[in-house]
């Protein structure tokens, strides 16, 4: 049997390394940083007590033991001093004014309120300390964009009040961004040192303090474009809106608009970012053979302590009769670490046709194709986009077409697309009407359609019989009646009963039926950022995506992600629900957190080694979201409306990538539409693009609850089933009873009219056996691993190993849970898993009695799924039962429960739950 081993101690090792690597220092003057030995450092801003380890939503709730805080880890370095008294000042402040975390889901603040900090509290700390730090923080996610506004993109009044204030009276300041994402930098010229430190997961204090005490010179590079207003981005104005958001700008996303047109803009370049040592590069080598361009550049550290570098290598294409940003990326790499003196040659090959931009007007002569226009290119190398140098040039004599496709996924509505003009000095912006949709997508989809084969009736196959070869998965599948079929295509969850408890989903095996042919359910967990398990199972908690990117450091990353992998195994989860790779198109996107970056190369190259490090233990990523997810306002009905070449050359290059070099076999499309197309009907994309150009044999499977639609011309919703069969989006995520239809989807109904045919639920439900034959959910069910990973270093106090098979109890309505003897100690969490026939909101009845004075206060937080839910607060009752009634929204029929209780005193009796509001997200 397969031995798998995680040793906790590296896990935490190499996340630390990342964040280290990842945070990104964009100012430091005056030799700031590093932190000298001995230094008195005044800590300003309450962020120093709440350390953001991701954003919110999906990809934020990892249940964590405990986050190290930048200021804990500050602790721990005996020579530095921190400014005691201005800890007890904030320590104090920050008793009287809690962190707020909000209620519900996307109800959290994306800022705290600060404390306004006066003159003279400054002066007191001045003259006790030598350095100010100054920590801010920000959040965002799912479901809630940031905004334009004080408090989320911009700093709040106070905030810059007390950067002002600090930095007037402290030569030495540091504002160390404890961010999802980029923010505002207007007021970049105050302090004299400025860092990035993302969202470090739960190492993220540890690896910031690494940097900042200067044990790790930081290599950190941005992966967007810092520009010096919201305005500026070329997507502001088209962001957020509510049916159309239309994607004007292009294929001019971030770098590739301010290199074009707006250099004067920029207030950070991307791939920007400082060290503690200074690196000379020089282009050593250049060299073209049979359309391979070789690119040596040598670095060099000259200056007083190691680091590392990254190289990036830009192309500057002719503008053609297409058009062209002046720089794309087209590789990097980064140094291994170079102690001062030391060098490094690095070596670029990069081939004419990555070089490629995608024809979709048939302005060159071959529309649909990737064209490599006559004129000349130029490579540019260095360590940012802006300072790269001229490396070496070629001239292509003729116009040669790389390849020739079809058109896929064009717009129907017309609008003008954004594309350079010569002007007097340079390249202006001009725009010109973007190709429309000429294909009928409706007829050429029923000449596609796949061959039925006839249903065979049970023949005794097993999946099992598939696996070792004795049958063919067609065999084993021609056995599935109608029924099996529809159930197959429908996941299970939240928190499914027959996978690990509180994960996103169970698929594949979701029906007893399906079971006794020998379908193991298999699971999936958000993902991106760590292993989300709502019932509280703690997870190792990831740096956010931006961080990771930002490291540009492909082996780390793919080393990290094998951690990932084989934690998953130990929580029997098959893949994870990430790597986040739409493109950073506006820094207001509240996602952005779980994205890599504004630019397709690096996006692609960071899934590709998330990817390799899980595949190196049997387990996968699930791409998403397939695809232009850019905005989360509006995100089930927004139509975004793109280009076909801008969807080619930014929005699917990443996944094109992730799926070519990275051998992705699962993708989760999105909420919205593209171009009229609700993406999870669009087959435009899952088939023709994804498995029929770039050969793609995976498993498609919704965002959680989507709409579909067949054509632009209907409206979607959650019940079409058929339209997503159709396009080979094969999963519907998610319903509670695959086998009773309890989402009441039109997959039979459509069979019966020959809207959908069962050659396409088989085709589907192909993909999905043919995905689980190879997972570990097999493996388990076949006894060639029994899902055990032995760990290393790790204490878990959940006892996770035994709660796969937790038991929900079920309840009627009105019917109560008794919670006599449980424990109710300050600090404790009492937790119980319910199932309902119904969802939506509860009264929920908590029936307790303290003998505590009246005047006491004992509050219990339900938090229902992880999401905080309703807090009672009891005063003392004078040991009589009191009653106390609160509403929680049930989206879910299954449900874990906490009750947390903030202090002890209570004895708490039992809990009612009573269906006040049905809802159902069939119908929501
Ligand atoms: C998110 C997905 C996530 C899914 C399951 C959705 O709300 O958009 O990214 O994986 O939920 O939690």
């Amino acid at each position: 049997m397969k031995q798998y081993t995680l040793d906790w101690t590296r896990y935490e090792e190499l996340a630390r390394q990342a964040v280290a690597e990842g945070v990104v220092l964009v100012k430091n003057e005056q030799k700031t940083l590093p932190l000298q030995p001995e230094t008195k450092l005044a800590v300003f801003g309450r962020s120093q007590f709440h350390y953001y380890k991701s954003g919110t939503g999906s990809g934020g709730m990892v249940n964590v033991g405990h986050v190290t805080t930048p200021l804990e880890a500050l602790r721990e370095r005996p020579d530095i001093h921190i400014n005691e008294s201005l800890y007890a000042t904030y320590e104090e402040w920050v008793k009287e004014n809690p962190f707020d975390q909000g209620v519900g889901w996307a109800g959290e603040p994306w800022s705290q309120q600060e404390m306004d900090v006066t003159d003279e509290l400054v002066e007191q700390a001045a003259q006790k300390s030598d350095v100010a730090l100054i920590m801010i923080g920000r959040t965002a996610g799912e479901d809630r964009d940031n905004t334009a506004d004080p408090g989320s993109y911009l700093l709040t009044d106070i905030e810059h009040a007390m950067i002002e204030r600090v930095t007037k009276r402290f030569d030495k300041t540091v504002v160390v961004l404890n961010v999802g994402n980029i923010i505002d930098m207007k007021w970049a010229n105050e302090p004299s040192a400025i860092l990035y430190a993302w969202q470090g997961g739960m190492e993220g204090g540890k690896g910031l303090v690494d940097v900042l005490v200067g044990d790790v010179s930081p290599s950190g590079k941005l992966t967007d474009t810092i520009a010096r207003s919201i305005e500026d981005y070329p997507s502001t104005k088209n962001f957020g809106h509510a049916d159309k958001g239309i994607y004007q700008e292009d294929i001019y996303v971030g770098y590739r608009y301010f290199e074009t047109f707006a250099k004067d803009d920029v207030l950070y370049p991307f791939g920007f970012g400082l060290s503690y040592t200074t690196f000379n590069t020089k282009v050593k080598r250049t060299a073209e053979v049979d359309g391979v361009l070789t690119v040596e550049v040598e670095v060099t550290n000259t200056g007083e302590c190691d680091g590392k570098e990254v190289v990036q290598l830009y192309v500057e294409k002719p503008q053609g009769k297409l058009g062209n940003p002046l720089r794309s990326l087209v590789a990097f790499e980064k140094t291994l670490l170079l102690e001062p003196g030391e060098q490094q040659t690095l070596s670029f090959n990069v081939h004419m046709t990555d070089f490629a931009s995608y024809d979709d007007s048939g302005v060159t002569g071959h529309e649909s194709s990737f064209v490599l226009e006559a004129g000349t290119y130029r490579l540019y190398a260095g360590t940012d986009v802006r300072s790269a140098t001229f490396a070496l040039e070629v001239e292509q004599q003729e116009q040669r077409v790389l390849e020739t496709l079809s058109e896929n996924m064009a717009p129907v509505l017309p609008f003008e697309r954004m594309k350079p003009i010569q002007g007097e000095r340079g390249l202006e912006v001009g725009y010109e009407s973007t190709p429309l949709r000429a294909v009928d997508v409706e007829t050429r989809y029923l000449e596609e359609r796949p061959e039925t084969r006839p249903f065979t009736d049970d023949q005794g196959i097993k999946l099992s019989d598939v696996y070792h070869g004795k049958a063919s998965l067609d065999a084993f599948l021609d056995q599935l009646t109608d029924e099996d079929l529809a159930a197959i295509v429908r996941g299970q969850g939240m928190n499914s009963p027959r996978v690990t408890p509180g994960t996103a989903a169970a698929f594949g095996g979701v029906s007893d039926r399906l079971n006794e042919l020998g379908i193991p359910a298999a699971c999936c967990a958000d993902g991106p950022s760590g292993i989300r398990m709502d019932i509280g199972t703690k997870a190792f908690a990831l740096p956010n995506g931006t961080l990771l990117a930002s490291t540009f450091n492909v082996d780390l990353v793919e080393d990290l992600f094998e951690m990932t992998g084989l934690e998953m195994r130990k929580n029997r989860v098959d893949t994870l629900l990430g790597p986040g790779m739409n493109i950073h198109r506006n820094p207001l996107n509240g996602r952005n957190f779980e994205y890599f970056s504004e630019d397709p190369h690096v996006t692609g190259k960071m899934a590709v080694a998330q990817l390799n490090g899980m595949h190196r233990v049997g387990v996968t990523g699930t791409l998403k979201h397939f695809s232009a997810n850019n905005q989360e306002a509006h995100r089930h009905d927004i139509d975004s409306v793109v280009s076909e070449r801008a969807l080619r050359e930014i929005y699917l290059k990443g996944f094109e990538m992730a799926v070519k070099e990275g051998r992705a076999s699962s993708i989760m499309t999105t909420y919205g539409a593209v171009n009229g197309i609700w993406t999870a009907g669009l087959y435009d994309q899952n088939t023709r693009i994804l498995r029929d150009e770039w050969g793609f044999d995976g498993i498609v499977m919704t965002d959680w609850w989507a709409k579909v639609n067949f054509r632009e011309d209907e409206s979607a919703n959650r019940q079409n089933t058929a339209a997503m069969v159709r396009s080979q989006n094969d999963l519907y995520m998610v319903v509670d009873r695959p086998d009773l239809n309890s989402f009441e989807d039109n997959t039979m109904a459509s069979l019966e009219e020959g809207v959908v045919t069962r050659g396409e639920l088989l085709r589907s439900a192909r993909n999905i056996c043919a995905f689980i034959l190879k997972s570990p959910a097999m493996e388990r069910l076949l006894g060639i691993h029994d899902g055990s990973v032995e760990v290393l270093g790790f204490e878990d106090e959940t006892n996770q190993q035994d709660a796969f098979e937790l038991d929900y109890q079920h309840l009627e309505n009105g019917e109560h849970v008794d919670l006599s003897g449980i424990d109710t100690s300050t600090g404790n969490t009492h937790v119980f898993a319910i199932s309902v026939d119904q969802t939506g909101t509860y009264d929920i009845t908590l029936t307790a009695r303290s003998n505590a004075g009246e005047l006491a206060q004992m509050p219990v937080t339900l938090f229902a799924n992880n999401i905080p839910g309703a807090t009672f607060t009891f005063n003392g009752t004078d040991g009589e039962w009191v009653t106390q009634t609160k509403q929680v929204f049930f989206l879910n029929q299954h449900n874990y429960l906490q009750l947390y209780f903030a202090l002890s005193g209570l004895e708490v009796k039992d809990v009612s739950f009573k269906l006040a509001d049905e809802f159902s997200m069939k119908n929501g």
